[in-house]
């Protein structure tokens, strides 16, 4: 008989098989995978595309299935290691070999299941799963590590851990809105015997969509987007990308279930860490350290200066510290913008995708403060329009800042 499980995971499954590889993990919405194409629709064949803020690899994937050479930057080790998994070819016999061995896989977590198994160090747990799923999940996870090694040993081995990654969330009580995440008000126990079945469903519904090769190129690097120096003499014919917005989203707290089940986090402190590094990060020490940054380069245009100065100035929860918070967003992005030229071929076009915030009433309107730190640096050409509204009460927007080199 099929379990309810597998019923509606099949449903979701099939749904998301029509994303290919788009829809293993992703931040983006499927709207944004449409926008890319767009974007990339009259570009020549074999241009060299570079996406600086990767995160799930979208615009790598996409250049690449149309037959260019993609770059894609990140600074999240995680994402790093996803997108390279999520864009590069598998072998049929890589493929025939993970379904084998996942049968011995599932032998062995049912006798593990009995055992204590390694747990990652998640804050709060058990807010995530109950005791009952988190126990199958570690004694799956390792028998997985028994069989294929840990995240990062074998490449060929990656979509084992992609499927584990999926697993997770569909087992948490985690909700994912489009950006955001939050908990559900019950800890789910999702029919917890069935777990192995749905890693089964999940699993081949990512082997099915590996199966089709991808005709470009990505490698997915780890370079901080602020200070970009070169890239082996290469240079970049397109930049298509959507940086992080100033909205105080963490990309890190997002992500923390899949970084400590793949032990590319080990404890809080080093989640601080990497916030602090990502622009617009202010999770755990990252806003602490706001508290004593200030700007060095008064070049920046005075725009800038005066929305931090409005929001620091008004009446409103920790109104100084959100306006340092805007200005180093800005600050950080004309770093940004700034190192990238070294990169461009003369004539490179380059599109970002940015949504605009308001804090207090007032309005920090991303896509002009952005072309006009273009404008300051030499970039010509520079236009701005709506993509998407994002929220139906406020005003809130995503713009496509184009602009060419
Ligand atoms: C909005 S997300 C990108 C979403 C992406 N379009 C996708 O398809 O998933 C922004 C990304 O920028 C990365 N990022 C933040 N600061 C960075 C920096 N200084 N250098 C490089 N990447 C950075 C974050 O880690 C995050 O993955």
């Amino acid at each position: 008989m099929i379990s309810t499980i597998q019923q509606r995971s099949d449903y979701t499954f099939k749904a998301n098989r029509s994303l290919g590889r788009h829809g293993w993990l992703r931040l983006t919405p499927a709207y944004g995978v449409k926008l890319v194409e767009k974007l990339l629709a009259n570009v020549e064949t074999e241009a060299i595309v570079l996406d600086p803020f990767s995160g799930t690899a979208t615009t790598g994937l996409v250049a690449a299935e149309l037959g260019h050479q993609a770059f894609s930057f990140d600074i999240n080790p995680f994402l790093i290691w996803l997108g390279n998994a999520k864009c590069r070819n598998y072998s049929e016999h890589c493929l025939r070999d993970i379904r084998k061995q996942v049968k011995q896989v599932l032998k062995e977590y049912k006798i593990l299941r009995v055992r204590d198994n390694w747990t990652p160090k998640i804050f709060n747990i058990e807010r995530w799963w109950s005791s009952d799923t988190l126990k199958l999940l570690s004694a799956l996870r390792t028998a997985l590590v028994n069989h294929f090694g840990e995240p990062e040993e074998r490449d060929e081995y990656n979509l084992v851990w992609i499927a584990f990654c999926r697993l997770i969330i569909e087992t948490s009580s985690a909700a994912f809105n489009h950006v955001s995440m939050s908990f559900k008000e019950t800890v789910s126990d999702r029919n917890c015997e069935d777990i192995d079945e749905l890693f089964l469903i999940i699993l081949e519904s990512i082997l099915l969509s590996a199966e089709k090769n991808i005709c470009g190129s990505v490698q997915v690097l780890k370079v901080d987007a602020r200070h970009i120096t070169e890239l082996d003499g290469i240079r970049i014919d397109k930049v298509i990308t959507s940086p992080p917005y100033p909205n105080r989203i963490s990309y890190i707290r997002e992500l923390r279930p899949y970084m400590y089940w793949t032990k590319f986090l080990n404890e809080a402190k080093e989640a601080g860490e990497l916030d602090w590094l990502a622009i617009g990060g202010t999770w755990g020490i990252a806003t602490s350290r706001l508290n004593s940054w200030q700007v060095e380069d008064e070049t920046l245009p005075s725009d800038i200066f005066s929305t931090a100065n409005s929001i620091k100035i008004s009446d409103g929860k920790n109104a100084s510290l959100l306006g340092v918070y805007v200005l180093k967003y800005f600050y950080d992005m004309h770093l940004h913008l700034s190192s990238i030229r070294s990169i461009l071929k003369d004539g490179c076009e380059l599109h970002y995708i940015v949504g605009n915030s308001t804090f207090f009433g007032n309005m920090v309107d991303t896509a002009a403060l952005l072309s006009e730190s273009m404008r300051i640096l030499g970039y010509s050409k520079i236009s701005s329009e709506i993509v998407r509204k994002r929220n139906c009460n406020k005003a809130l927007y995503e713009y496509c800042i184009s602009a060419t080199w």
